[in-house]
Formats: structure tokens, sequence, C-alpha cells
């Protein structure tokens, strides 16, 4: 059974005991918005910019959380602290709710709804696969591009990246990156993707999450005087790269050591990913850009 404790409709539970209603249009037309932030060693990394990020996700799609920013800080800090949690994978949810009559199915007339959770960290690849490099396929259908959903609003339409994956699986690769309709690169499930050529660090511009751990790629590369871009990227770009790893806070910057047929280097980590790795790390343990998940408790002595 999972651990781990959720919120919903204003109580705190087990996470397994968390429910949505089957009429709610967040599961029948994944009429719904999220985000995903984790917990290391006791700290939030970059809570406000999840924050802000899922406060424009709902906007986007003209929902409105029952919560202030504030409020939602405090909630997803207790569903940390509650499932006794040092690292942990924290997920918050705006859902469009229960149509008010079924007859005349409005979106704009729902009450939306909220739940948050926290469960134990998550490694989309795990730290073995990361220490030896990751093997990924490129998956044969394509990612929804932004022109149908703007996927710089986080969102739970995932079935082109469900089926990226069940087919990678399949084909025993550790994971997955899809293509947009026009052969570029777009992202994995719960990843960015990025490669390295000529010292140069490239991930795609559109078609994508804006990821928060790609801003923190561009961060950490700004302060160590690497080139970062975004930009398009073709599939010959990628199979010409020097290097290639993936972006998430599930995991952190992931190395890529294959990609179908192509062996990076010899199939090992890259130096360059390597260094971003273990820099991405350090700043986590050292509080930067953190939040302590026991000062947003209501009843700690800062409240
Ligand atoms: C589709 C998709 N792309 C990229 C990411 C990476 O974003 P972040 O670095 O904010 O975790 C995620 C994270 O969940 C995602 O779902």
């Amino acid at each position: 059974m999972v651990e781990g404790v959720a919120f919903n409709e204003g109580t705190f539970m087990p996470v397994v005991e968390a429910k949505i209603s089957i009429l709610d249009p967040a599961f029948t037309r994944s009429d719904v918005v999220y985000d995903t932030a984790t917990v290391w060693k006791g700290l939030f990394f970059r809570l406000d910019d999840h924050i802000a990020r899922f406060f424009a996700s709902c906007e986007a799609m003209r929902l409105t959380p029952p919560h202030s920013a504030e409020e939602i800080k405090t909630i997803l800090a207790e569903c940390v602290e509650r499932a006794g949690l040092a690292d942990a994978y924290v997920q918050f949810v705006c859902t469009r709710g229960p149509f008010v009559d079924l007859t005349n199915r409005d979106p704009r007339k729902c009450r939306n709804g909220f739940f948050a959770y926290a469960i134990p960290y998550i490694w989309i690849i795990s730290r073995e696969k990361q220490d030896a490099g990751a093997r990924i396929a490129i998956a044969t259908n394509r990612r929804i591009p932004d022109s149908a959903i703007n996927q710089r609003v986080k969102n739970f339409n995932w079935m082109d990246l469900s089926r990226g994956v069940i087919e990678a699986f399949d084909r025993n690769f550790d994971h997955v990156v899809l293509l947009t309709p026009d052969g570029l690169l777009s992202e994995g499930p719960g990843f960015n993707a990025w490669l390295i050529k000529d010292g140069v660090l490239k991930t795609p511009k559109d078609n994508c999450l804006h990821g928060l751990t790609r801003r923190t790629v561009f961060d950490m590369a700004r302060d160590l005087g690497l080139k970062a871009i975004e930009t398009d990227i073709t599939q010959d770009d990628l199979m010409n790269a020097d290097e290639v790893f993936l972006s998430t806070e599930g995991g952190g910057i992931m190395p890529v050591g294959q990609v179908e047929t192509k062996l990076y280097g010899n199939g090992a980590p890259g130096m360059l990913t390597s260094q971003l790795r273990a820099e991405y790390w350090r700043r986590r343990e050292s509080g930067w850009m953190s939040t302590a998940v026991k000062s947003l408790l209501k009843t700690s002595a800062v409240a």
C-alpha cells in the first residue's frame, strides 16, 4: 500500500483513502491542472515557483482553486509533516468539479475543487540506472502539440505519454521521449529533454512544459559559465549530440547513455551532465531556493 497523506475537500487522510467523484470532468475529461513539488531532507525546492506555475495553469484553464497561495503552501507542508517524510513527492491538483446541471454541461459553472498529497520521493528513473546512463526510446506516437493543448499548462492529458511509456518498456528501454507531429523533440513523461553539443546545452523551446528543473539547469549553466539555449531540436540533432540528459523534480538531472541504438560516449553519463547532476544535488542540499517544511506549519514558532 502507498504510504502518504492527502488533503481532500478540507480534510487530511491516508493517501489511499482520497477519492474523486466519477462525475467530475477532472476524471471524465482530464479537465484538471496540477503541479508537483518535491521535498529533499526537509526542504521544499523552488516552492514559490511551483505555486506561481500552478496558479498560471489554473488561470489558463479558467479554474479557480478554493485556496490562496499561502493556504496551499501550509496544506502541502502539513501533508509532508503528517506523512512523516523527509524526502517527498508532493502533488497538488485543481479539478473542474462536477457539473451543476448534467443536461447543460457548462464547465464555467462548476465549483472547482482542490486536493494535494505527499508520498515518498519518486525517482522517475532509478539512481542506479542514472549512474549507468539511462537507455531511452523514441515513441512511435507523437506528443500533443501546443496548438492543441498549451504544454506550459501542467495538465493530465497523458495518453500520448502513457502510450510511449508502454511501448518503451515493452522494448526494454528505461524510458521514452516523444517528438512533435513536426518531428521535433518535445519531452517525456514527467521530464524535459536536453542535449549537449560542442559544450552548448540545448532544450526544446515549445511543445513542452517549462519545467522548474529546466529553469534550474539554465540557472546552473549561467553560474558555471556554460551556454544554454532553448531551440528547435530535430531527431538528427539528438542523434548527433555529445551528451543527453533529462530534467525533472522526480529524479533531478538524469543522465542518458543511449537513445534508440545511439550510444553517447561509451554509454555512461557524460562529463558535463555529471557535473550538472552533482551541482543540482549540492544546491538542493545547501538550501538554495529552498523552504523548510517546518517553517510553513501553522503550529511553528514562525506562524
Ligand atoms: C510533461 C512534463 N514535462 C516536464 C516535466 C518536468 O518539470 P519539472 O522540472 O518542473 O518537474 C514534468 C514534470 O512533472 C512533466 O510532467
